[in-house]
């Protein structure tokens, strides 16, 4: 079994951005940043799949084809119930398509007979996890990063959660357009 979804990953350079901005804001935040390289969008959380679910589910995404897409976050927040430091892309075309591609995601994994999270989707990229303010009443959110921080992809990833005592990382499976051949057999079975 492992723990996977699909996400949208954004490139070195701005996986650097992001993770920047996390580090200026946690010695006051408190709380653990998500490591540069596991930066990612997820787009449809599949939860714990086995290998034979998922030579089923696979080949169902094979003919989705998201156009590039090019996401710019305009908020950075504060989500005070689950304790994560996260971005939040702006409206708009690009917005509406990565809706659209997390919904074809979604799609295709029910048909495929898997179970994906039921809730509505909530576009955000998580830079920080168990944080705790001090002082929460200082800060107001959600507020503007005071930098420009883009999400260009031009296809997506499976992607495998693994705990740790340090929390979640994040590996990337598999990629579509496929063009990652030699990354490793996804379930790990
Ligand atoms: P989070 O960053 O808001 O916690 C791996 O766990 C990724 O899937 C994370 O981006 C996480 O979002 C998301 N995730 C975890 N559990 C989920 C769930 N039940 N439904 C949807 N997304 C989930």
């Amino acid at each position: 079994m492992a723990r996977l979804f699909y996400a949208l990953q954004p490139t070195l350079c701005e996986s650097a951005a992001m993770h920047q901005l996390a580090a200026a804001l946690l010695p006051d935040l408190g709380g653990a940043p998500v490591h540069a390289a596991d930066l990612h969008l997820t787009l449809c959380f599949l939860g714990e799949v086995a290998g034979h679910e998922l030579d089923a589910a696979l080949p169902m995404v094979q003919h989705i084809r998201p156009a590039r897409l090019e996401l710019t976050f305009e908020l950075v927040d504060y989500w005070r119930r689950s304790r994560l430091l996260c971005l939040l892309p702006a409206s708009g075309a690009a917005l509406d398509a990565v809706a659209h591609l997390a919904l074809q995601l979604r799609e295709a994994t029910r048909a495929a007979g898997l179970r994906c999270d039921a809730r509505p989707f909530r576009p955000h990229l998580t830079l920080a996890r168990k944080v705790a303010p001090q002082s929460p009443d200082r800060w107001q959110w959600p507020r503007t990063p005071g930098r420009t921080l883009a999400l260009t992809a031009d296809g997506f990833t499976l992607m495998r959660s693994a705990g740790s005592g340090d929390g979640p990382r994040y590996t990337a499976v598999r990629c579509w357009p496929q063009s990652a051949a030699g990354l490793p057999t996804p379930a790990g079975s």
